[in-house]
């Protein structure tokens, strides 16, 4: 275990000491290493955001007074610039209009904790207007090849306009079984088939398997896994027919608000570098046959997915010595965890934004519902463990959901890499620090003055990690 000394350092110091460490230093600090020097000698108690002020500076979020506030002060900007909780397809006007409605009827009320079907009607309706579009648009044909290109890009990026609403429609959690919003289930449905038709139409290639589910224990919901791979663009081209070129293969954990079709911009960047992608929805999430619940479920998931790209790795093209994780926001707790439970199978694994052992306190998971994310992330993140719509009963049990009280983080690991913002309020920034403490350390990039996941800085940084993980080099430099 870690060794405790009680050197009391205020934040400014710890974030001197993060900042000298931020050029990538392989913190390896875990049993019998001297407390001496550096980070080794921070206690238990000091924290960067745990526990701070920080934690507790509510004003500086607005957003969760009122949907009129949550449109000024957060998604007309999002929405403008295309990042989170929108993306680059997401068109303003569609947005404007859907909060207008949002507005005009609940103006005053508190998004969070919002009554789920209330939410997810108006991108319902106005999704399924463009849908119809897209579908009418689809049947049209023009002779001429350049405008027939062009009319092509228009539809594709319809579809992913519309996909983007849809996603929306459910944010920030739904899943197939186990919740009970069956206007949420319904975005989530129509977000898949948007997504897939614009995904069919451009230059990919790309599919979706359902892979049984054969080591499912008995409290599945369901008997498959289902995911979808991206295969390399072989120069340029889609990378087809029964012989693929063998490449690099990452799988991508998604997070709580995004799943499977919602990554197009991180499964671009690694596909641009010659790598296949395989994404996949994380326990309790989008169509998952387990929810976190059982601490020792999704062992179980990741070794069929594992055996399953062992069994298909000839026919479909993944190198077995090159696979990779990548988890993102809350995928980055379960791609720790599959560090461990696939350490052999695994070259690395990428956290991005890292929940882990904080994170799950009561008080901590109070705070989150006014920091920065968009809206409350308390019940959202217990309905991912089975708790849906109980927050209390999560909070009550929160401590056994935490890495290093499962004795996770101490076990042998695959190679483990987190990147995250310092100032992150959605997961304290101390869940990223820990995971150096324990078992083999992990390599940290941390981002000061930046929120959760690091963006926009971290971009930059994942561009050349994923580019050194593409030309080898990465054993090298990382
Ligand atoms: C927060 O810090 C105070 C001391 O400043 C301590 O008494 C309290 O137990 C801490 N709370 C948690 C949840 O760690
Ligand atoms: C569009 O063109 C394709 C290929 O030329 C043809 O197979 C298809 O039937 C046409 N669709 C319509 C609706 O005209
Ligand atoms: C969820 O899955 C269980 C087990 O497969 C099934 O019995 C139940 O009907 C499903 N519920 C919904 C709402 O789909
Ligand atoms: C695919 O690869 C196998 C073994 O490498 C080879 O025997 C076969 O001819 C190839 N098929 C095609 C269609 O290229
Ligand atoms: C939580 O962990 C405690 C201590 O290990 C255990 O007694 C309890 O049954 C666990 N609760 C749940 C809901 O798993």
């Amino acid at each position: 275990m870690k060794d405790a000394i009680n050197i009391p350092l205020s934040r400014t110091t710890m974030q001197l000491i993060t900042k000298s460490l931020i050029a990538g230093t392989v913190l390896s600090l875990g049993s019998g290493f001297g407390t001496g020097i550096g980070i080794a000698s921070v206690s238990a108690e000091t924290h960067l955001m745990f526990n701070t002020s920080a934690q507790f500076n509510y004003n500086a979020y607005p957003w969760h007074q009122s949907f009129n506030l949550l449109w000024e002060t957060l998604m007309s900007i999002r929405t403008r610039i295309g990042i989170w909780p929108t993306d680059t397809w997401t068109n303003y006007d569609d947005i404007e209009l859907i909060f207008n409605n949002l507005k005009s009827a609940y103006g005053n009320v508190s998004p969070n904790g919002f009554d789920q079907d209330k939410w997810a009607l108006p991108f319902l309706q106005h999704g399924k207007e463009l849908y119809s579009q897209a579908k009418s648009y689809e049947g049209k044909n023009n002779t001429l090849a350049s405008e027939m290109y062009l009319c092509l890009q228009i539809l594709i990026s319809l579809f992913r306009r519309t996909a983007s609403v849809f996603r929306l429609g459910w944010f920030p959690w739904v899943h197939s079984n186990t919740s009970h919003s069956s206007l949420k289930k319904a975005c989530w449905d129509l977000e898949k088939q948007t997504y897939e038709r614009g995904l069919a139409l451009a230059h990919y290639s790309f599919e979706t398997v359902n892979i049984p589910f054969k080591l499912k224990p008995h409290d599945s919901v369901y008997d498959t896994i289902p995911i979808y791979v991206n295969y390399a663009l072989s120069k340029g081209k889609r990378n087809g027919g029964s012989n693929r070129t063998k490449a690099k293969t990452v799988i991508l954990v998604c997070g709580l608000d995004r799943y499977r079709s919602g990554q197009l911009t991180n499964v671009q960047l690694l596909l641009s570098l010659g790598m296949n992608v395989i994404t996949v929805d994380m326990p309790g999430t989008g169509d998952a046959p387990i929810t976190g619940r059982d601490t020792g479920a999704d062992t179980l998931l990741w070794r069929q997915l594992l055996d399953w790209i062992e069994a298909n790795a000839g026919a479909k093209g993944f190198d077995k010595d090159n696979l990779w994780a990548w988890g993102t926001s809350t995928g980055s707790y379960w791609s720790i965890k599959l560090s461990r439970a696939e350490k052999n199978r695994l070259k690395g694994v990428l956290a991005q934004g890292a929940a882990s052992h904080y994170t799950f306190t009561r008080d901590w998971l109070e705070s989150a519902d006014h920091l920065s994310y968009a809206v409350d992330l308390w019940a959202p993140l217990a309905s991912t463990f089975g708790y849906v719509d109980d927050k209390h009963a999560f909070a009550d049990v929160a401590s056994n959901y935490s890495l290093l009280n499962q004795g996770v983080l101490d076990q042998d690991a695959a190679k483990l890499l987190s990147i995250n913002g310092v100032e992150d309020t959605t997961f304290p920034i101390d869940d990223t620090l820990i995971l150096s403490y324990y078992g083999k350390g992990a390599f940290l990039r941390m981002a000061p003055g930046f929120d959760h996941m690091g963006e926009p800085a971290a971009t930059e940084w994942l561009q050349n990690f994923w580019a050194a993980v593409a030309d080898g080099s990465v054993a090298n430099k990382y």
